[in-house]
Parts: structure tokens; sequence; C-alpha cells
């Protein structure tokens, strides 16, 4: 953890640093945010990276899946977070078919940090997006991998289903990751894959895995917010653990109002605004009448 010697304050984390925590024993933490409240949240709690991820589209959205976000809605919820963010790194998710060509990359990458404030872009792909991942790390963009269940390819993958299953297929994402890291990016995400596969491409690069659904081998972990936190329940992966949730509680809480505010019990006298008291008699003397 870097700490500015002058003021004593944590300073924001880079992608070098992160790229440089590759296999220390410090695991890398990284959590999905949307917002402010959620980004201020979780970098307030210590993660290292707070990605705005497309996954925004389900848990945010309530779309079926991740692929009619749009860039714009990417960039302003990029925004948000970023005014909730002050020491951990901001990635943002460039959106299905927002980087099917170099310039069209470009293009994306330019609006998620120029009008998002992201400090960093995320694609999906291995070997089909090296040109992608060359160009924006030649122009100075940190890129993070995404191999594996890569959830924009998820009709060709005929549902969210775990990859790397057979050798042929692990063989396939090592090749990926590898291409990856080549191209520039500076880690890289594996998504629900068997830990086997995790390990060999863990093992394979020099640059850190970040897992989802790929077992405890890799350098860090991400899961989606509102999945950690039992906002969502749609579906919840069998790689989730809840540490809270806070839908149940959210749901309870204002069952509670609805029944405070049905009753008059809300709201009472700390929730009320009252005239000074040399006010009070005069404006009790006003005389209004309705207006017909
Ligand atoms: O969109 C997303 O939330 C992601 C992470 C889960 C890796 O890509």
């Amino acid at each position: 953890m870097n700490t500015n010697t002058d003021t004593g304050r944590q300073s924001p984390v880079t992608a070098p640093d992160i790229q440089a925590r590759k296999g220390v024993d410090d695991k890398i933490c990284c959590i999905t945010a949307y917002d402010y409240p959620s980004a201020m949240i979780a970098d307030s709690a210590g993660v290292d990276i707070v990605l705005v991820g497309d996954s925004l589209a389900m848990v945010v959205l309530g779309h079926r899946d991740t692929l009619s976000v749009t860039v714009d809605e990417m960039v302003h919820h990029t925004l948000a977070a970023s005014r909730g963010v002050s020491r951990a790194l901001l990635v943002a998710d460039m959106p299905f078919m927002s980087y099917g060509t170099v310039e069209r990359a470009m293009e994306t990458a330019h609006s998620l940090m120029g009008r998002g404030r992201a400090r960093a872009v995320k694609l999906e792909g291995g070997t089909a997006v090296v040109p992608q991942i060359r160009a924006l790390t030649e122009a100075g963009i940190p890129v993070m991998g995404h191999v594996g269940l890569t959830p924009q390819h998820v009709a060709r993958f005929g549902g969210f289903k775990a990859q790397g299953k057979s050798v042929e297929a692990a063989r396939a994402l090592i090749d990926d990751a590898q291409a990856v890291e080549e191209a520039g990016a500076f880690c890289v995400v594996l998504e629900a894959m068997p830990v086997e596969c995790a390990q060999l491409i863990t093992e394979a690069v020099d640059i850190p895995t970040i897992g989802i659904g790929a077992g405890s081998v890799t350098d860090g972990q991400i899961l989606v917010y509102h999945d950690v936190l039992g906002l969502f329940d749609r579906f919840v992966p069998k790689f989730v653990r809840r540490y809270a949730d806070l839908g149940e509680a959210s749901r309870q809480a204002l069952v509670q109002y609805c029944e405070d505010v049905r009753r008059g019990r809300f709201p009472g006298d700390k929730n009320t605004l009252y005239m000074p008291e040399d006010q009070v008699a005069q404006v009790r003397k006003l005389k209004v009448k309705k207006k017909k």
C-alpha cells in the first residue's frame, strides 16, 4: 500500500502498482461499483480496484445480459463512481461492440477516460483483441484483460457457462491470457473456469491474474458489488460469497417506513420543523381562506 510520506495519506493506486503485485502474498482486492455511494463505500473499505463493470446492465439497469449497455451509459456511471473514489484504481468496462476495431476502441477509451474519468479500461477477449490492446497501451491507456467466461460472448457460449473445462479449452485460454499480456495489459481477469486452468494461467503470465469463479490461486479476486451485498436476487453464481443481505434489510426497512407513514408515526417530533416561538402566536392569527 502506497503512503505519501508528507501527508500520511494513502496515494492513489496506479496500474503499475497493480502490475508490480504479481505473485506477492498480499492479494489484490477488487469489486465492481456503479455510482457515487457504492464507489465511496468500496474505496473507504480499502479495495485496490473499483471496476465500473458492464454488469451494471444487469444489476443496475435490469437487463437480462450485458449486451445492451451503451458507451454513454458507461460514461455516466463511471463519472458518478469517480466522485466516490480517492484511493482505488478506477477501471471502466468497454461495452459490447464498442471496440470491434482499433479506431472504435480508441474512441471508447477516450470517452471512458476523458468524460468518465476512468484511469484504466477493461475489455473482453484474448487473441482476437490483441490489436486493440496494443494500440490502447501504446497510446498510454492502461488495459485490464478478461478471458474465460466473457459475458459479452454469452450468445456464442449458449449461456453463462464456465470455460476451460477440457485440456484443449484450457490450452486456448492460456494462449488468450499470454496474448493479452504480450499486447501490454497490466493485469487479466479470469472468469468462471476450473481452478486447475486458473493455476496454469497464473503461472504462465507475469501480470497479475484477478479471479472471479477461478479459485484461490489467482493474484487477486473480484466480485460484483450487488452479489456480495445481496442486492441482486435474479440468480447467484456458485462462486459468490454473500457477505450481507442488504436487499432484505432494505425491504424490511421500507416495510417499516410504510407502516409508520400509514399509522401517522412518521414524521415524529424530531423530523418536524417548527417556527420560532415569537412567530407562532402571530401565524395562528392568520386567516386563511380556501380558494374556490
Ligand atoms: O462486468 C463486470 O462486472 C465484470 C467483472 C465481474 C469482472 O466484468
